[in-house]
């Protein structure tokens, strides 16, 4: 039996800018998803999936699910036409919109795959097989999600528009509390891209502008980050938030998540990930601030997730 994991992750600056070739920067959390694969009689694969999920995960993304196995099983040269493959996942990443749970399961079964077929693939290998599996669910994804499945830690990415290979630099910087408050709504990744692209089309030069406002925030919170200024990096998550709203990609939920964090003392909050739905992210400066801006969310009547995060 081969055996993988690919860990979740939450985007501290940078989704859906990254799309256009900006930097964004990426923690990984320290959930994962877990693959275990098993040669069989028969052929073709099946699916047994135990992650935890949030309702209705599972099945709106099904068809997602089932092509972007096929892809990480043909880019991984295996053929299936004499032999089958049971393919099981589960780990304590609870599957929802925003945390990374398509890659994290993408690099899962690429690195059991790798086990079980002695393919002898290196990470960055098994980042191109995850890659491959995120087409599935994303159609175009920038690729963020899945090197942060794989490589783990604290990341900065930017898309090489060209083709060629992506720039993943790990960053340093001391471990940090964060609040994860779910919308318990799960959205379409490849929906909501398209739509930023129609909103791109609608008014270039507008765009263009958000895009060098966000660039410029994006290079401030790697300095900060780095400075283990939490302060900053808490006011420049709140502008990333606004710019994020202004391409149309926050909700109501999130906003009022994003809103009663501040609220609670929380040094920044927004959204993460997709958007319209799935989940927001608020800094903390300590353990008691994390509880009390939790309970805010709760109040709510949302679910948190409460971790430490950019080791
Ligand atoms: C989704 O986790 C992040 C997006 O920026 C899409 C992508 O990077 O491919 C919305």
């Amino acid at each position: 039996m081969g055996t993988g994991k690919g860990y979740g992750k939450s985007i501290l600056f940078g989704e859906h800018f990254v799309v256009y070739g900006l930097p964004a920067i990426a923690s990984a959390l320290g959930n994962y998803t877990e693959a275990k694969v098993e040669v069989a009689e028969g052929k073709d694969w099946e699916l047994e999936d135990e992650r935890p999920a949030t309702e209705g995960y599972k099945k709106e993304k099904y068809d997602e699910q089932v092509d972007s196995i096929n892809r990480v099983i043909e880019a991984a040269g295996i053929d299936l036409s004499d032999k089958k493959i049971k393919i099981w996942f589960g780990g304590n990443l609870k599957a929802a919109s925003g945390v990374g749970a398509s890659a994290a399961s993408c690099a899962a079964l690429a690195y059991a795959l790798n086990e079980e077929f002695n393919l002898g693939f290196d990470d960055n290998k098994i980042n191109e097989l995850a890659y491959e599996g995120e087409k599935g669910y994303h159609g175009t994804p920038s690729g963020i999600d899945n090197t942060a499945a794989v490589f783990g830690g604290l990341i900065w990415f930017k898309k090489n528009m060209d083709g060629g290979a992506n720039t993943m630099d790990k960053m340093k910087s001391n471990a940090f509390k964060i609040v994860i408050g779910n919308t318990g709504k799960t959205s379409s990744t490849i929906k909501v891209v398209s739509d930023v692209k129609k909103f791109k089309e609608a008014d270039e030069e507008n765009f263009t502008q958000i895009l060098g406002q966000y660039e410029e925030l994006a290079n401030s919170a790697k300095e900060a980050l780095l400075a283990n200024d939490l302060g900053k990096v808490g006011i420049l998550m709140n502008k990333n938030h606004e710019l994020l709203q202004k391409i149309t990609v926050s909700c109501t939920e999130l906003d009022s998540m994003v809103e009663v964090a501040r609220s609670a003392g929380a040094l920044g909050a927004k959204m993460t990930g997709t958007g319209r739905g799935g989940l927001m992210i608020a800094l903390v400066a300590d353990t008691d601030s994390q509880n009390k801006v939790a309970e805010s969310i709760e109040t709510l009547g949302f679910d948190t997730m409460k971790m430490d995060v950019g080791i």
